[in-house]
């Protein structure tokens, strides 16, 4: 391993024939990275479900890397230190740049809390090929709803490092995107993705 730009010595990148832009043409529509971000609870799951129900509905190819799946496997031997949350988002951010050269949508929701992990993302992909969304739920909101019952756990202080309790949760300055997931309903949160997502040509305009 390259110890400064953490590359891999002696291994020597392979170019396709199959480009991102054939694949994109054969799938009729661009490829993007969809990063919702957010407090647990926030919806951001959700959200990322259900935008990509509507997009799979208008034949669009498309996957969602979820935080609760992804941390079975790929990053199963990560906790939430601050360090291991970096960790986390270093290695999903790697994956949601292969699925950009695959040419579909690719919906990643994790709290992704620290801008400078977020903004490292961001600088892996091509410019505008990365579009932040914040799931924007105040915590008070989250805490009511405590769907899998952890902010019970967190306030007793069973669960450590919970965000937006014992962790900080740094709010995206500048998202692409920002819906109130606290407030407004689901469906028009999905509107308000698809329609941005036609507005910029990445799917076509809907009639
Ligand atoms: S991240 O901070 O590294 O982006 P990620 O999205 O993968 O987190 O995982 C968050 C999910 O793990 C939460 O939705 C929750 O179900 C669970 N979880 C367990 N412990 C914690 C914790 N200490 N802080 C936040 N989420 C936790």
């Amino acid at each position: 391993m390259n110890e400064i730009d953490n590359t891999s010595t002696n291994v020597v990148w392979h170019h396709a024939t199959v480009t991102r832009k054939r694949r994109e043409a054969l799938n009729n529509h661009k490829s993007v990275v969809l990063w919702f971000t957010g407090l647990s609870g926030a919806g951001k799951s959700t959200l990322a479900h259900a935008t990509e129900e509507k997009l799979h509905q208008l034949g669009c190819s498309t996957y969602v890397l979820d935080g609760d799946n992804v941390r079975h496997g790929l990053c199963g031997d990560l906790g939430f230190s601050n360090e291991d949350r970096k960790e986390n988002i270093r290695r999903i951010g790697n994956v949601a740049k292969l699925m950009l050269e695959s040419g579909i949508i690719s919906l990643t929701a994790f709290i992704s809390p620290f801008r400078s992990d977020r903004e490292l993302v961001r600088g892996m992909m091509p410019h505008g090929d990365y579009l932040e969304i914040y799931c924007k739920a105040d915590v008070e909101v989250c805490e009511q709803r405590d769907v899998k019952g952890l902010y019970k756990k967190a306030r007793k202080g069973v669960i450590r490092d919970f965000t937006g309790i014992s962790s900080p949760y740094e709010e995206p300055e500048k998202p692409e995107i920002l819906v109130n997931t606290g407030e407004e309903k689901l469906e028009d949160c999905v509107d308000q993705v698809i329609n941005i997502l036609a507005k910029r040509g990445i799917i076509p305009e809907q009639g």
